[in-house]
């Protein structure tokens, strides 16, 4: 439907608009730019220009290359200068009422072919088309902030979005050198939605707490390997626009509790602390503010051996990194878990490490987080029983220590920190597949391509083992009692079958 030669319209030149222009030029295509706000195209080509002379002052892109890119974008001062555009993109203000009288206009304006596409990241693309005459040529087409960077486009259909429309944004995309997914018009998409419990679990440990927020960052980053952890992430994006991304979500899906906002988050927002563009959220960015450090362990002696009883599946890396730091690794049979000294270490299963030792009788237990990678994981967390004794616990530090992790003690909290967020972002990436939303490949691709996630939840789950998952979010539930944790049917269709994904 679409080559190098077809025009491309952009509709809003703000932060987004202008980055898609970027990535439309970029690609070859001409690309008419229009704002309703005087100069603000001009604005917003000046602003993709400046951006990239920072390339060329870096080596990273030529002059002339540049000169020519930005050549290809024409600032437009009227709607009627559309015509000739083969797809044109919106990228406006977040509202219905605007989105459906501009591609109302552009109905008229351009050809019966033209598709319109809109950048929306929560209006139904279904009701955008509800007022125009050919709803079948809208489609979503959701880029994430930066637009050059970010890889991910999401491709969204409405229920009256033709199918080979949404195939040739798709294509389009790809040949941009984006990572496209297709997904229906639905609350959040798949990024907004499936993203939540990264968020709102963090949250939770901290109202609960489970841990300091630094702590909690540090691990989701050191241990989970994401690049930040919830608390300074959702001070880089604004506490105003995160929450308010969570309540719609929530009050769209008629306020599954699942999607519930989370009050330390509504208290920053009342206080006017939206994070870093306010200069203060969860933490504080004053000049000469402290930034505050994550709990760490003072150095405790290495152990001379550890047993390992049975097979640790996810964590068995463990046994070579003691190994490797001169501790003894002796195997016995069992059914996985490590002993230390006095100490009991398992792998949580999301209950309570006091629940767990006293149902199990290992008075000493400990459970630790899931990490990403164990062998390159720097920090890990150990949430010890309440009964656990303090040499136990110093044993238990003192192992990992010599197997080069930072250790942050954490409170009691059923799943933990890493794993009950991967359970959390894996069960609704399920819940997402099971609602015909998107393919699982799709949850993965956006989660990875449009906020950086290490691993795309569903194969990073299938590898720690579903039916492990399925269990931590079952316990979650009982510990917690609430709806929030219900497993997707989807997950426990999987587990029954004995499927990986
Ligand atoms: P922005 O405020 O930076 O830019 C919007 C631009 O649209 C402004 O320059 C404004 O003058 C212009 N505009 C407003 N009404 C107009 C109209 N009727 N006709 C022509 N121009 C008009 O906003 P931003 O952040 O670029 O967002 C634009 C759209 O992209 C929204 O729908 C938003 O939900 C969506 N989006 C935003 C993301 C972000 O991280 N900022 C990420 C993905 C989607």
């Amino acid at each position: 439907m679409f080559d190098t030669q077809s025009v491309i319209g952009v509709i809003g030149a703000g932060t987004m608009g202008a980055g898609i222009a970027q990535v439309a030029a970029k690609a070859g295509h001409q690309v008419l730019l229009f704002d309703a706000a005087e100069g603000a195209a001009e604005r917003g080509r000046d602003g993709v220009a400046k951006g990239l002379q920072k390339l060329v002052a870096r080596g990273k892109m030529q002059a002339e290359e540049v000169d020519a890119l930005v050549g290809r974008i024409t600032p437009i001062t009227s709607l009627q200068e559309m015509a000739s555009a083969a797809l044109v993109i919106e990228a406006i203000v977040e509202r219905l009422d605007v989105k459906q009288s501009v591609f109302g206009q552009l109905e008229e304006i351009c050809s019966d072919s033209t598709v319109l596409a809109t950048n929306t990241s929560s209006i139904s693309v279904t009701a955008i088309g509800s007022t125009l005459k050919r709803p079948q040529n809208l489609v979503g087409m959701h880029f994430f902030n930066p637009a050059p960077i970010m890889k991910l486009v999401e491709v969204i259909s409405g229920l009256d979005t033709d199918p080979n429309v949404a195939d040739a944004i798709y294509a389009l995309s790809a040949s941009w050198g984006k990572k496209p997914v297709h997904a229906k018009s639905t609350p959040g998409f798949i990024v907004n939605r499936v993203a939540r419990p990264f968020y709102a679990e963090g949250f939770r440990i901290s109202q609960e707490g489970g841990a300091d927020n630094a702590t909690i960052d540090a691990v989701i980053r050191e241990a989970g390997g994401f690049r930040m952890g919830p608390f300074e992430l959702t001070d880089l994006i604004g506490h105003d626009v995160n929450y308010a991304v969570t309540s719609s979500v929530f009050a769209a899906y008629y306020n599954d509790q699942r999607f519930l906002p989370s009050l330390i988050q509504l208290e920053l927002v009342n206080a006017g602390h939206f994070g870093r563009k306010s200069g203060k959220g969860f933490y504080d960015y004053s000049e000469g503010a402290e930034k505050p450090q994550p709990q760490t362990a003072e150095p405790a002696d290495k152990p001379a051996s550890v047993t390992f009883e049975g097979d640790l599946g996810v964590a068995e890396p463990l046994a070579a990194l003691f190994e490797d730091a001169g501790v003894e690794v002796i195997r016995t049979e069992g059914d996985g878990r490590i002993r230390v000294g006095d100490a009991t270490l398992m792998l949580t299963n999301g209950q309570f490490s006091t629940a767990r030792a006293s149902e199990s009788g290992h008075r000493n237990l400990i459970q630790f987080d899931l990490a990403l990678d164990y062998t390159a994981a720097t920090r890990i967390a150990l949430a010890p029983a309440d009964q656990a004794e303090d040499s136990a616990i110093r044993q238990t530090i003192g192992l990992f220590q010599a197997a080069g992790k930072a250790v942050s003690i954490i409170d009691d909290v059923p799943g933990m920190i890493v794993m009950r967020t991967l359970a959390m972002l894996a069960n609704e990436g399920f819940d997402a597949v099971n609602q015909q939303v998107c393919n699982a490949e799709a949850v993965d691709i956006a989660m990875q391509g449009g906020v950086n996630y290490p691993r795309g939840p569903i194969s990073w789950a299938s590898e720690v083992g579903l039916g492990r998952i399925l269990n931590v979010l079952r316990n979650l539930g009982a510990s917690y009692g609430e709806d929030r944790y219900r497993p997707s049917p989807l997950l426990l269709r999987k587990v029954a079958g004995g499927r990986k994904a």
